[in-house]
């Protein structure tokens, strides 16, 4: 069976079928999921957010023997990516429809991924709406869990409280090490839409290389 750009959609079968996350998720087999939808893995890489699919497009066509899978929430993102990775003909990447928490927790093994990137997620940037950000300290959790040992995590964003949060946040958790923090974007050869965005701006970019070290 040709797997090539498989899409898991499954906030549309959630919202078809009124499922909650556990009823949907907990059917599919973590153990294999990883195994079913890639014939081979030799390093896996996983963007979460990936919105426009700028960077994951690049970067996948960059290194065809690595396996990505982009995880996003809106639908139409993920079907517009979908199309573009056709057209592209770009054969290593799967993308799943849902919130990253989720498909984190009931998709993916322990001790699976070997790098997770994360552009510009949503800021929300007010004191009210802290406790909306995607990267927190339990979701920093839920990847240290799903991270191989010596693997790492890019983080970038133009809020720089969020930045400033995200190393709080660390520092309840032993098993990842802040690396470096880095004025600008942490990949030099591509860009995102938010990047270009924000440069535009002339607004300031800081990222974040983090290691799971055990
Ligand atoms: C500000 S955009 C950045 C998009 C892209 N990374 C870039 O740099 O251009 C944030 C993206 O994260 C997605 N997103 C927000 N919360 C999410 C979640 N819990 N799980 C997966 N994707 C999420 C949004 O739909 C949106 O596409």
């Amino acid at each position: 069976m040709n797997y090539s750009n498989i899409i898991f959609p499954i906030n549309f079968y959630q919202k078809c079928f009124k499922l909650s996350n556990e009823d949907f998720f907990i059917k599919v087999d973590k153990r294999n999921f990883i195994e079913m939808v890639f014939e081979e893995i030799n390093f896996l890489v996983v963007e979460i957010g990936f919105g426009k699919g700028d960077f994951l497009i690049h970067y996948s066509s960059d290194y065809p023997n690595k396996q990505f899978v982009g995880i996003e929430k809106s639908d139409n993102l993920v079907k517009e990516v979908a199309k573009r990775l056709e057209r592209n003909g770009i054969r290593n990447v799967r993308l799943i429809n849902a919130k990253a928490e989720f498909a984190l927790y009931f998709l993916f093994p322990d001790s699976s991924i070997d790098m997770v990137i994360i552009n510009f997620p949503d800021p929300w940037p007010k004191k009210a709406h802290i406790e909306r950000r995607l990267v927190n300290s339990n979701f920093l959790k839920l990847l240290s869990k799903k991270l191989k040992k010596g693997s790492s995590i890019y983080f970038s964003t133009d809020v720089e409280n969020y930045k400033d949060f995200v190393i709080d946040s660390l520092r309840k958790i032993d098993s990842l090490k802040l690396e470096n923090v880095i004025l600008g974007f942490w990949e030099e050869r591509y860009q995102t839409k938010y990047l270009k965005k924000w440069l535009k701006q002339n607004k300031k970019i800081f990222s974040l290389h983090i290691i799971k070290m055990y």
